[in-house]
């Protein structure tokens, strides 16, 4: 943490945080191509153990932990990030149309509260462009150490009523690389997008998902692939009982939760500067304890029948240790990395193992739901 703390981070948290964004990640792609570097990374931030080895809906994941959807919106550096020890990367959010987001800023950092309120939009290439990527840079299945998902937003254009055909038209053009996708219905940056979460607009974009679903697996004369579903952190519980039930209805294969919240509620950063910053969702420290109660919530109502991703406000082994606890199969950050650097997820997993070490499980599987074990 020494050198991303004191050098690393100082820089960058200097200039604007998209800039930073886009300028680290160029520098630190450029560094993983350098001869030898590949391998380099690797041994400093690889872990490979089978006790953290994840299967989940029909993928092998090296390790629970992966990166969250909204930072390689573009699929330009999963392969360079999959070196710092994730076992997922999840691409995205990807429209069906490339669209440019919303106007600047639209990212903000707030220090004081290991948080960041984002209102980017959705900003990417869209589907078919970024299909032309991945057609060319991502490995095949059997060639790769990380599971590679693609989560697909709604085209701000296109009215929510006609949200279906959006979806339908990434997952044809993405459906050959993903080895799962993620339906985004929680993002708070795109009008009307979270009204897709109530129960009639869900169950017919379900529906419309899945049969395009099968009709792409009979094009390609694979496999159906794992369509899972986001959700925001901001639903009742008997929403959260509804869409559980939908989800399962639909024959899902997991749900991840949660995406950012609306709530501005307990923050350090002074009122009037949060109000200056204006609309968009907060990750981070503050989502923490929401994440968790939400996770735990679909856990309970799911009795096992479908796994769980759980992300939000992971920044260390112990959160993601509470996050297991509380149900969640498989876990993502975002924020956390930001704040924590490249070493992120290696001390992540370092703790995961200690933690095994110390409960004398054999698999972190063992670990999941079991509520008990969370504080200790
Ligand atoms: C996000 N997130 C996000 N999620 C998603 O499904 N599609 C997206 O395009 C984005 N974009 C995005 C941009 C930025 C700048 C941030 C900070 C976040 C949400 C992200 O994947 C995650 O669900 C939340 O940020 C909560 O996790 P963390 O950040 O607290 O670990």
């Amino acid at each position: 943490m020494g050198l991303w703390r004191w050098l690393g981070r100082p820089g960058l948290f200097l200039l604007p945080p998209e800039r930073a964004h886009y300028l680290g990640m160029g520098a630190f792609s450029w560094l993983t191509q350098l001869p030898l570097a590949g391998r380099g990374f690797r041994a400093c931030y690889g872990l490979s153990d089978p006790r953290l080895m994840t299967r989940c809906f029909g993928l092998d994941f090296p390790n629970p932990l992966g990166l969250a959807a909204g930072f390689d919106k573009n699929a330009q550096w999963f392969n360079s990030l999959a070196l710092l020890g994730f076992g997922c990367i999840e691409i995205g959010s990807v429209t069906g149309q490339g669209q440019p987001g919303n106007p600047s800023p639209r990212l903000f950092r707030l220090p004081l509260d290991q948080a960041i309120i984002n209102r980017m939009g959705f900003n990417n290439q869209g589907s078919s462009s970024i299909a032309g990527r991945l057609k060319k840079t991502a490995p095949a299945r059997r060639d790769r150490q990380f599971v590679l998902g693609v989560n697909l937003g709604k085209t701000k254009v296109v009215p929510v009523e006609m949200a279906e055909t959006d979806y339908s038209e990434s997952l044809r053009a993405l459906f050959p690389y993903a080895d799962y996708f993620a339906i985004n219905v929680s993002s708070p940056n795109t009008p009307g997008l979270r009204s897709l979460q109530d129960r009639q607009p869900l169950e017919r974009l379900l529906q419309a998902v899945q049969v395009t679903n099968r009709q792409e697996a009979n094009r390609h004369g694979q496999a159906t692939k794992p369509i899972l579903l986001k959700i925001a952190p901001d639903l009742t519980e008997s929403q959260l009982d509804e869409i559980v039930d939908l989800t399962l209805e639909q024959g899902l294969q997991g749900i991840i939760a949660t995406n950012t919240t609306l709530q501005r509620e307990g923050l350090r950063t002074p009122n009037a500067t949060i109000e200056k910053i204006g609309a968009g969702g907060l990750s981070g420290r503050p989502l923490t304890q929401r994440s968790c109660q939400v996770v735990r919530h679909v856990y309970t109502r799911l009795q096992g029948r479908l796994p769980v991703i759980g992300v939000g406000g992971i920044f260390d082994g112990q959160d993601a240790w509470r996050m297991i606890t509380h149900g969640a199969d498989l876990i993502q950050l975002y924020t956390g990395f930001i704040y924590g650097g490249p070493g992120t997820a290696h001390r992540i997993l370092r703790y995961l193992q200690r933690k095994l070490d110390h409960h004398r499980l054999d698999h972190i599987s063992q670990a999941v739901g079991r509520i008990e074990l969370a504080s200790h």
